[in-house]
């Protein structure tokens, strides 16, 4: 195992009616005016945000608001949602929503207190200053409510780009697994889908013995594999939610990738298909992932093989463990698509005669990259072009 820092300070309130503890919470954490950040009106329609605002209101604590957060959060309503909190001096940035409008959120609260353009984060500036933020979850999906991550599409090009620093963690974060009982299906897929790729993300790594944290990976893809089936059936089940919902958090705060090397291929592959398609990230990454696993798979077929056995309930073949590796990554294809996520390039709206561009972008696509993508394996423009080709 490799020697590894974990601060990891977030407060978490979980439970049935958490949003309530909302005014508490953001005084607890020293704020007295709030930028309540929302997506495109799902909070509106459920009641939510009434019911966050007369928490605050019951705490005497004041507020304004912002939403029109999208999926795939651009970079204009970051720059309008900084103007806001320096006209009126907010002092606590308050994100009520899945983890698109958090990240907008979080990147608003990093540019409130630069005095550059807040780009330069998602240019590769670590975040080591910004307001105090917090969360009120709808979705379990991207886990940015206990992560130090933000991921923003600058709107100049399409660019997607991901910041990151303790500053992003957010102070506190209220998780209700009964505010996500209102998702569609496809987004609930969609959610547990990006679940299980944070996973495999950190399961993929070169560092060797790390045998409690693949344990604690695969026993949270085992929940999902267990849970997901039964939330799509039953969107009601409360039960079902609630461990979705830790396990999305926990799959994503690095628990589970700490002391190791870890890949992230998949999200860099898959952020170029979101960016350019305005797919949602966890349908992209239900065709990205097993393309980018097929591909990767010869780097150590030992550890596809051990997932396959362990998690997939594949048999281990001793003579020939590539093809335990293969079952293993067609067990994963089959699950996603069996709780309705798409299966190939052209169910994303993806185009093949794109795919130079996607994969160029992919590997020169920030003042900082260098042609390659470093992860699990390392992999130069042809490579990820030939991923493409095998979503299609
Ligand atoms: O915008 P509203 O109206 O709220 O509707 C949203 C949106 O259309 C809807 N929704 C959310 N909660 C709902 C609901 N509809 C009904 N009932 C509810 N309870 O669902 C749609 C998707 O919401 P979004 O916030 O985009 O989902 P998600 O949490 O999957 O976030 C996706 C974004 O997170 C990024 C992705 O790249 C993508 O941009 N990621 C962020 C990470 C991080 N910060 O650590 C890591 C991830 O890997 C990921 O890249
Ligand atoms: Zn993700």
């Amino acid at each position: 195992m490799d020697n590894f820092t974990f601060y990891a300070p977030t407060y978490f309130a979980f439970g049935k009616d958490a949003e309530q503890q909302t005014g508490a919470l953001v005084k607890r954490f020293g704020g007295t005016k709030v930028l309540i950040h929302y997506g495109g009106g799902s909070v509106v329609r459920s009641g939510l945000l009434a019911r966050v605002e007369a928490s605050l209101d019951a705490e005497g604590i004041a507020y304004v608001e912002l939403g029109g957060v999208k999926p795939n959060p651009r970079s204009g309503l970051v720059y309008q949602g900084i103007d806001l909190c320096r006209q009126q001096n907010i002092d606590f940035v308050l994100a009520v929503g899945g983890g698109s409008a958090i990240d907008s959120a979080k990147a608003i609260a990093a540019g409130a207190v630069y005095d550059g353009d807040f780009w330069d984060f998602y240019e590769g500036k670590l975040v080591d200053k910004a307001l105090p933020i917090g969360t009120v979850l709808t979705i379990a999906a991207a886990g940015s409510e206990g992560s130090p991550d933000s991921v923003i599409t600058k709107e100049e090009g399409m660019i997607k780009r991901g910041a990151t620093g303790e500053a992003y963690r957010p102070r506190f974060s209220i998780l209700n697994p009964a505010l996500t009982q209102t998702l569609p299906p496809y987004q609930t897929a969609c959610g547990i889908t990006d679940i299980i790729a944070h996973l495999y993300e950190r399961y993929l790594t070169n560092t060797k013995d790390v045998e409690v944290t693949d344990r604690m990976i695969e026993a949270l893809i085992l929940t999902m594999i267990h849970e997901g089936p039964r939330v799509i059936e039953n969107p009601d089940n409360y039960e079902a939610r609630a461990n979705i919902m830790w396990a999305g958090m926990m799959a994503h705060n690095n628990s589970c990738g700490v002391g190791r090397t870890q890949d992230w291929t998949s999200h860099n592959v898959e952020h170029e298909l979101s960016a350019l398609y305005d797919c949602a990230h966890g349908a992209g990454l239900a065709v990205t992932m097993p393309a980018v696993f097929t591909y990767t798979m010869p780097h150590d077929v030992l550890r596809f093989a051990k997932i396959a056995v362990r998690v997939w309930g594949c048999q281990m073949d001793f003579e020939h463990p590539e093809r335990t590796a293969r079952e293993g990554i067609e067990a994963l294809r089959r699950f996603l698509i069996s709780i309705g996520m798409p299966a190939n390039f052209a169910d994303l709206g993806a185009r093949e005669e794109d795919i130079e561009k996607l994969a160029h972008t992919c590997c020169y696509g920030s003042e900082y990259s260098d042609g390659k993508l470093y992860g699990f394996t390392t992999l130069e423009q042809k490579d990820v072009e030939a991923i493409y080709r095998l979503m299609i």
